[in-house]
């Protein structure tokens, strides 16, 4: 009975990983998970005794109730951060339970104390990241906090020799000092390397998951685990290559700093542009792509940016595209979930290499709230922290409407030479709004 309740979680969680690889598929594969982590909980709740069932369901409701609420509080923009969280709570429950195994044991093994470390490293990690993806800390020292890492790390490699005695003070100690070398190393990494950090904590929540199965015999541990450690590292794999960037030197290498750059142009040196010009320039183009940016997302402005492309498209005849970078916004797919969100047909959303070759056909490039990944400093800044990432071409297209609210640098902390160029018509103010009233001149316009 038990093996094909197992059996059947399995297959629905496998199911749901597959159909999450497209947009369009990716709500079922929400359900999927869904029923099976509910067909889990009831048979996980069966299976155990019943004088801690009354512990399991109080668990499970606080578990429950909080992530009811917090997704509710989460917006779309905070996703990443939410992410971050979860793979904390993945790591911090996996180091729990290594710790409580290790107590129960007279003396635990290395499974166990491997267990606490990786576990107590994803959770305080994850919560850096937390921080970090929240703007809530910023570092400037980051030597310091590399030497301390290095002194945390040697300090819990002779911690897990005395906690391997068993004792429970020991033990403790061991989960404290992984989880202070968790927070310091994970803290100085910044810039654009913080999406592979967190990707490869999810990757490392999984791997926990699939130790512990090991350590208290559960296979099914063992699969969900497998399956989240392997997505994790494949999207680790995926980003790394996506922004061109080793990862022992997104790990390791001191240039990770988040380095503002102090930009001396003024708002005298850029032509400043209405969302009337805007409408006028788009109306009357051949072709139009549209390059969405975290600033799309900060202002949600989706629904409006599908309003534009749908009156380009069927009033005006224009031939419009999506171009999407790999690592636009703070999480990988965050520009999809949005633009399927807004019911933007997939058919016309483009990755960074099928769209490359057609900005110099494009008569305009619609750039909302992107800017690092649109930066062509990335090709020439050697001490910039996306130095050498692929960036979408939007320097080919005729003209350039940039919308952003300020000339603030991106999320690398780069000037970007695009604003000040001839082409360019920045058009200044919340993305949203900005989008809003150009759908208002399109409405109005006649063709
Ligand atoms: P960014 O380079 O971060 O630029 C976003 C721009 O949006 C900012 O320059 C900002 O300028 C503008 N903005 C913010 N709020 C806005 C609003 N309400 N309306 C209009 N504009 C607004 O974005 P990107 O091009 O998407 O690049 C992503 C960056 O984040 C990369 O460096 C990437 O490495 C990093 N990152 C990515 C991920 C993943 S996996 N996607 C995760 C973490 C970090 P103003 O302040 O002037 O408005």
């Amino acid at each position: 009975m038990i093996s094909i309740t197992n059996i059947l979680i399995y297959s629905l969680f496998i199911l749901s990983i597959s159909k999450m690889s497209a947009t369009r598929t990716a709500y079922k594969g929400n359900i999927l998970a869904i029923i099976g982590m509910s067909v889990a909980l009831i048979f996980g709740l069966i299976s155990i005794k019943p004088e801690y069932q009354i512990y399991a369901i109080t668990t499970i409701l606080f578990g429950g109730i909080t992530g009811i609420i917090g997704s509710q509080k989460t917006s779309i923009s905070q996703l990443p951060q939410m992410v971050a969280l979860l793979n904390g709570f993945g790591g911090l429950a996996s180091g729990l339970i290594g710790i409580s195994e290790s107590i129960n044991l007279t003396q635990p093994n290395f499974l166990q104390i491997f267990i606490i470390f990786t576990g107590c490293l994803t959770f305080s990690g994850s919560i850096a990241g937390f921080f970090k993806l929240s703007g809530l800390i910023k570092i400037s020292d980051t030597e310091t906090l590399h030497s301390t890492s290095i002194i945390l790390l040697i300090l819990s490699i002779i911690g897990s020799f005395y906690a391997y005695n068993g004792e429970i003070e020991y033990i403790i100690s061991f989960a404290l000092l992984s989880s202070l070398l968790g927070f310091c190393f994970i803290l100085p990494i910044g810039g654009a390397d913080m999406p592979i950090i967190i990707s490869i904590l999810n990757g490392l929540s999984g791997w926990c998951t699939t130790l512990v199965g090991f350590s208290i015999e559960n296979s099914l541990l063992i699969i969900i685990g497998t399956l989240i450690g392997t997505s994790g590292s494949i999207l680790t794999y995926i980003m790394t290559k996506a922004m061109n960037r080793h990862l022992l030197k997104v790990i390791f290498a001191p240039l990770n700093q988040h380095k503002e750059d102090t930009s001396q142009h003024t708002e005298q040196d850029i032509h400043k542009g209405t969302p009337q010009d805007a409408a006028f320039l788009m109306e009357n183009a051949h072709k139009v792509i549209i390059v969405p940016g975290f600033g799309m997302a900060a202002s949600g402005a989706q629904h409006e940016l599908g309003n534009m492309a749908n009156l380009l498209i069927q009033k005006y005849k224009v031939d419009v595209k999506f171009g999407i970078h790999p690592v636009a916004g703070r999480m990988p797919g965050h520009m999809n979930v949005l633009l399927a969100e807004a019911d933007i047909p997939p058919e016309i959303i483009y990755g960074i290499n099928e769209i490359n070759p057609e900005f110099k056909t494009a008569d305009i490039v619609y750039i909302i709230g992107a800017n690092d990944t649109t930066n062509p400093l990335a090709k020439t800044k050697k001490d910039s922290t996306i130095y050498q990432m692929p960036i979408l071409e939007v320097e080919q297209a005729k003209r350039i409407l940039f919308v952003k609210r300020s000339l603030a640098p991106g999320y690398a902390g780069l000037d970007n030479p695009l604003f000040y160029e001839d082409k360019t018509l920045m058009l200044l103010g919340d993305g949203k709004e900005i989008t809003k009233e150009i759908v208002t001149n399109l409405e109005n316009d006649s063709k």
